[in-house]
């Protein structure tokens, strides 16, 4: 779709590369209220890693209490089949989740905590001081066996709370970024970033936490999800976090609903000139499949769509020569 775009020309056509992460086994499982059985979800954990996607949020390993749906991490991470090049990715709580997943050689340990002391309390029963204490002490013990992301929560806001101080965001980043983490991803839990705070919060970040990999995380609760990537890509940040069919959501944030949807947002990125690595086709299969997973309609529009190439056929009582009579006549009008 990359080389013919009617965007050919705009600053924004320049063949950037943004990598996809998609979260859709995790943060659009999670929130669920069915058990997807575990040979579906290994299906298409392996159909997702043919789509070019670069990480993949493979399962969770939180207590199976906490989240049901996710209670089959261990046999979901044994029975996949590694593609090389696409990394396996698992969200982890705490100490005894990040011992989980090294057990079962996860290629990057996604740790989280919220910004927000009462999103962290509800979420991880855990003050935001007992979350960052634990989660700098699996850095260190995590050492090489794993790259180590931190996942700030409700950075843009919290559903509780209300508005998070941005320098609050800075300081705990900074913690994670000193004590060696790989990357940081900033996640607008409930959807109420807009792009104009995105902008203010995200530029300059590269410049502060040089080296690490930067993520952007949004929900599309109130119709706002892509508008904020725009806003990211405009501060330097290239790679996003997206749910196949726009499923996702924390359980413990009030409104919360989905991602930002994997195959609109590469449809979005590539018709605009960039390239994002992956397959349309083949993610709007899957998404496909995920529909089937869950049972229920779900958020994503391309895959109801079809691409913005997509062309219709002409309705055939369409009275061609009575068209054109009309599109003269206009032609001619404009032209006086
Ligand atoms: N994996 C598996 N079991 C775990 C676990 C983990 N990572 N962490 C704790 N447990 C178990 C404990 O062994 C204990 O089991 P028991 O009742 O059989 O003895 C039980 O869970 C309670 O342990 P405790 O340490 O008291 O945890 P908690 O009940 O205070 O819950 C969390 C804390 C963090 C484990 C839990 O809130 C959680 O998993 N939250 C995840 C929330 C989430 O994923 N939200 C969506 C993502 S944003
Ligand atoms: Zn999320």
């Amino acid at each position: 779709m990359t080389q013919n775009t009617p965007s050919s020309g705009s600053s924004w056509s320049r063949q950037r590369r943004i990598h996809i992460h998609d979260v859709a086994m995790r943060d659009g499982l999670q929130i669920e209220p069915i058990f997807v059985p575990t040979e579906e979800k290994i299906a298409l954990i392996n159909a997702l890693a043919q789509t070019g996607v670069s990480k993949i949020e493979a399962t969770s390993f939180t207590s199976p209490k906490a989240i049901p749906a996710l209670r089959d991490a261990e046999e979901v991470m044994k029975g996949i089949q590694r593609v090389p090049g696409v990394k396996y990715v698992a969200l982890v709580p705490n100490l005894r989740g990040a011992q989980r997943a090294l057990e079962c050689k996860v290629d990057e340990i996604n740790l989280v905590m919220s910004v927000s002391e009462t999103h962290n309390l509800a979420n991880l029963r855990m003050t935001r001081e007992q979350s960052a204490r634990a989660l700098l002490q699996i850095i260190d013990e995590t050492g090489d066996q794993a790259d180590v992301n931190i996942s700030l929560s409700t950075a843009f806001g919290c559903p509780m709370e209300g508005i998070v101080d941005a320098e609050e965001v800075l300081k705990l980043g900074d913690r994670f970024a000193e004590r060696g983490a790989t990357g940081i991803t900033l996640c607008d839990t409930t959807g109420m970033a807009n792009p104009a705070q995105v902008e203010a919060l995200c530029a300059g970040l590269a410049q502060r936490w040089p080296g690490l990999e930067l993520t952007l995380h949004f929900h599309n609760t109130r119709g706002m999800g892509l508008a904020n990537v725009i806003a990211g890509l405009s501060t330097g940040i290239d790679r996003y976090d997206a749910s196949l069919a726009g499923l996702g959501g924390c359980p413990y944030a009030p409104g919360a609903t989905g991602n930002i949807c994997t195959e609109d947002l590469v449809h979005m990125l590539e018709s605009m000139g960039m390239d994002t690595g992956t397959n349309l086709d083949a993610l709007v299969e899957c998404a496909r499949q995920m529909e089937k997973m869950v049972g229920h309609e779900v958020p994503g529009q391309v895959m109801k769509a079809g691409a913005w190439d997509k062309r219709f056929p002409i309705p055939p009582d369409l009275d061609q020569t009575r068209e054109r009579a009309l599109l003269r006549e206009l032609e001619a009008n404009t032209a006086r």
